[in-house]
């Protein structure tokens, strides 16, 4: 099994299992959270290579793909009955066997570490660094819901009666873990899942889903559909025998769900343009670094990605912090993810509509202070993907640029004479994702809680990364439809299905 040469020791419980004497099987309620690879091991490095080398002719999902491929209404309706009566099963076994199959999940996701990471670098040209901490999150995700699902049940005065079919709909981007979160999320409530993968990373996907198979998910209870997002994609989310939908995407995309059955219990998690604020009395070298990692992470096609930053008073007019912000941008390292020194890999397809007017034009009153570049390609992927970080400055109140989600590597700043006046720029944005602030004053840290729109808010750190248990992940405004609860959170599991009162006892 491949994660063996990788010397991550959570990865061996599964081997560990069949013999108790070397570790004693963990209890379910106590979750830690996963380690990403560590690459100051040689071993470890070896073996990243070689995913890599793997991934430029990668066939892995392929099969279990095109099994899933349905074109026509009847098979799709049938797939809906029978995952809706395969919930019944599901729902019957002892919340502790549900529970310890998706915590083997977590452990057969960790075993798959390397399948994964190869098949998001071919299909999505995830960097290794990006797609292995991405594994970590999933990994938790399966440990944390199936530790919490065993606080499902009865509170006080209500019962808890799960969903039969809920239908999740992941995008491109995290095209590991948020499907994984989701479907273990939907999982853990006791409900049965259709999955249609996002079309950019239906591999991916399809991977994710043969790792909970094989820990012992039962086909029938999670069933993974590729269907065109069009007809059958309403079909489908309009389907009456749907309790709920959870949805990772746009803004459009949720209210078009919403157009198609107005009564659906939706979650969705939304776009987001979010920014950070840097204050005269925070840490420049940090900030600058921070800046750049939630910019450019993932060719900034991150919902959490930092899209602006506000730089307070003399921030704005300090030339060291420009000049740091110029080097670290132009320094990243930008290649195919084959290629294991590339720190920022290409985007999803070739850039078009506003993403490509982001990268190549500029609003009245802008410049350059990074002009991006579309950079040669090479047989691996299609010209119009790969693109050096862009920084424009001069980005106005109210510009198109200051309240769009571009998702991609560019990044805009905007200048602000008083703390104040920067929190305003940052809340301008129809959505509240995530928002970060870099100062060391401690009264202006609480000044910015207290008046900070966002669900995810960071203080002296990256905005992008969210961390499952420590930092539960949501927006508020329009970066989030009907959820209000967060991803990787206490709450999560219970907004997936309904309460009963129960009957007060005399
Ligand atoms: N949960 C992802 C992050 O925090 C989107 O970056």
């Amino acid at each position: 099994i491949e994660a063996l040469d990788r010397h991550v020791p959570l990865s061996n419980r599964v081997q560990n299992r069949a013999n108790p004497e070397v570790e004693p099987p963990l209890e379910l309620d106590e979750f830690q959270n996963e380690p990403d690879t560590d690459n100051s091991i040689a071993a470890n490095r070896a073996w990243g290579l070689r995913i890599l080398e793997r991934s430029a002719t990668s066939q892995l999902g392929v099969e279990t793909i095109s099994d899933a491929r349905i074109d026509d209404l009847d098979t799709l309706l049938t797939t809906v009955g029978a995952t809706v009566h395969a919930a019944a099963g599901w729902q019957a076994l002892p919340a502790e066997s549900r529970a310890r199959i998706l915590h083997d999940a977590g452990d057969v996701l960790g075993v798959f570490r390397g399948r994964l990471i190869e098949v998001m670098a071919s299909e999505t040209g995830k960097t290794i660094a990006e797609g292995d901490v991405e594994v970590s999150e999933a990994i938790d995700f399966a440990h944390y819901y199936a530790a919490r699902s065993l606080d499902l049940g009865a509170v006080a005065d209500a019962t808890f009666a799960p969903s039969r079919l809920i239908v999740v709909t992941p995008p491109w981007n995290f095209p590991v873990a948020i499907p994984a979160g989701s479907v273990l999320a939907a999982l853990a409530s006791g409900s049965a899942v259709i999955i249609k993968p996002a079309p950019q990373a239906r591999r991916s996907a399809a991977v994710m889903i043969e790792a909970l198979w094989e820990a012992g998910v039962p086909r029938d209870v999670l069933r993974l559909v590729d269907i065109e997002e069009g007809d059958l994609g309403r079909e489908l989310v309009a389907h009456p025998a749907v309790d709920r939908v959870i949805l990772t995407g746009g803004y459009e995309t949720a209210q078009l769900f919403r157009s198609w059955r107005p009564d659906l219990p939706l979650l969705a998690e939304t776009s987001g343009k979010n920014a950070i604020i840097v204050t005269p009395s925070g840490d420049l070298d940090l900030a600058v670094a921070d800046i750049v990692k939630s910019a450019f992470g993932h060719a900034g096609q991150k919902c959490s990605a930092a899209s602006l930053v506000v730089l307070v008073g003399s921030v704005a007019k300090s030339e060291r912090f420009r000049r740091q912000l110029v080097d670290a941008v132009r320094t990243l390292r930008v290649g195919v993810p084959q290629n294991p020194l590339s720190q920022m890999g290409p985007i999803v397809e070739p850039a078009h509509g506003k993403l490509l007017r982001a990268l190549t034009s500029l609003e009245p009153g802008q410049s350059w202070l990074v002009k991006p570049r579309e950079l040669p390609t090479d047989d691996l992927i299609e010209a119009g993907r790969l693109w050096s970080p862009g920084v424009r400055e001069g980005v106005a109140a109210g510009s198109e640029f200051h309240l769009t989600e571009y998702f991609g590597p560019v990044l805009g700043i905007m200048t602000a004479a008083t703390l104040d006046e920067a929190i305003e720029l940052q809340n301008a944005s129809a959505y509240g994702l995530t928002a970060g602030i870099h100062s060391l004053d401690g009264d202006e840290v609480a000044h910015w809680l207290a008046r900070v729109d966002a669900g995810n808010v960071y203080v002296n750190r990256g905005i992008t990364g969210a961390v499952v248990q420590r930092q539960p992940f949501g927006g508020w405004k329009r970066s989030s439809v009907g959820a209000g609860t967060k991803a990787g959170g206490p709450n999560y599991l219970m907004t997936l299905g309904s309460w009963a009162p129960v009957a007060a006892t005399p």
